[in-house]
């Protein structure tokens, strides 16, 4: 079939799953005209996997992540908009203070937080992540953006020797038992590593709750992404060695963030 005739082909499959749709004209925009017989081949086997219900991000193998190309596997959590905000946030901060923090980025999964970050301020960023396949997508995503990022393989603060200005984290956070209840798309292609919050989805939370000021500078700050109905317990595990505890809601008002500064 002619490209041409292929993309209309393509765009006018009568498929009734309107994400689907949007997702296919995704991939097949920016194709050029003379498409070589590899990359038909590659866009059957794309098309195949996004029938089968893979998320976009995985099949083109990167997405978008503030002014980020970020690449992604099936090892690592596709990026989210809340997330996104998440960074927006801490970098409004850094913008408006006169101070340079020391920045680690925990649970870094793709490196997107710490990415971020740096690109937009150049600021010392380092990474931590227990997943060595998840390491090598933040290194390549070091490289693709041109960042200077120190990456630790560690479980959580064990090899971490420095101390920060600021922690920001998105760790996993889903109750074990609730994992098998979220959509398709996410339990049966995302890597249950980056979701499991042990049994009551807080097991994270109380390793940052009680470890994270040996690794804060005087005053430093964290900067979490939390589960919609965790806030409350996480400020109650948070009051011990945190002050300023500040909980801020997403782009559909739940609870998501929580910002507090070390006791
Ligand atoms: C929810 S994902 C977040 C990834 C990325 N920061 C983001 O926001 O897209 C959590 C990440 O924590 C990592 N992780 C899980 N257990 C860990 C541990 N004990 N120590 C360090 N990282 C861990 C997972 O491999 C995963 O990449």
């Amino acid at each position: 079939m002619e490209y041409k005739n292929l993309k209309n082909y393509f765009k006018n499959l009568s498929i009734d799953n309107k994400n689907l749709k949007r997702d296919i004209t995704f991939l097949i925009k920016d194709l050029p005209e003379d498409i070589s017989s590899y990359q038909k081949t590659k866009l059957k086997k794309q098309l195949k996997e996004l029938i089968q219900g893979t998320p976009l991000a995985y099949v083109m193998g990167y997405t978008e992540f503030l002014n980020c190309k970020i690449f992604v596997s099936s090892k690592t959590l596709i990026p989210r908009p809340e997330t996104e905000l998440l960074c927006d946030m801490v970098l409004n901060n850094i913008k408006t203070s006169q101070e340079r923090p020391k920045i680690l980025d925990l649970c870094s999964g793709s490196g997107c937080v710490g990415v971020a970050i740096q690109k937009a301020t150049n600021l010392s960023v380092d990474a931590v992540e227990i997943s060595d396949d998840a390491i090598k997508i933040i290194k390549k995503n070091i490289k693709q953006n041109g960042v200077k990022i120190k990456v630790i393989k560690s479980d959580m603060f064990e090899k971490v020797a420095k101390k920060y200005d600021l922690i920001i984290s998105n760790p996993p956070y889903i109750k074990k038992a609730d994992i098998k209840t979220l959509d398709n798309s996410v339990k049966d292609f995302e890597p249950h590593l980056a979701l499991d919050g042990g049994d009551d989805g807080l097991k994270f939370y109380r390793i940052i709750a009680n470890e994270a000021t040996n690794h804060l500078t005087k005053n430093g700050k964290i900067a979490l992404e939390i589960g919609y109905n965790q806030a409350k317990q996480i400020k109650k595990l948070l009051e011990k060695n945190f002050k300023d505890i500040k909980i801020v809601k997403d782009y559909f008002k739940l609870d998501r963030f929580i910002f507090a500064t070390r006791r």
